[in-house]
């Protein structure tokens, strides 16, 4: 029987680098947390194109660049902008709720 989905808190919005990306290990999910411009988003941390964490890349609090082909990403939906990415990132639903970031799971 398939677990009901809740909203479960990963981090604390305090401990967000600032304008950046951060990694946080969910159990056996790797995730990335951009801190956009637009406001917090969530993905899957590992690059669609190849095994790089994007926590890694470079961050311009809307797209991130992938540190090792340079791919890039829009952080806010997940699409991909440039080669060699192709596949679009997966994005978890998220929320900022009593200073935390959740994602529905
Ligand atoms: Fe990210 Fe190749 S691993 S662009």
């Amino acid at each position: 029987m398939a677990r009901e989905k809740s909203w479960q808190d990963i981090i604390p919005v305090a401990d967000l680098m600032k304008g950046d990306a951060t990694p946080v290990q969910f159990g056996a999910r790797e995730l990335a947390v951009f801190d956009t411009v637009e406001g917090v988003t969530v993905s899957m941390a590992r690059c669609t194109h190849g095994a790089a964490n994007l926590c890694d890349g470079y961050f311009d609090g809307k797209t991130i660049e992938c540190p090792l082909h340079q791919g890039l990403f829009d952080a806010r939906s997940g699409e991909a902008l440039a080669a060699p990415a192709r596949v679009k990132l997966r994005m978890l639903e998220s929320r900022v709720q009593d200073g935390n970031v959740q994602i529905y799971i």
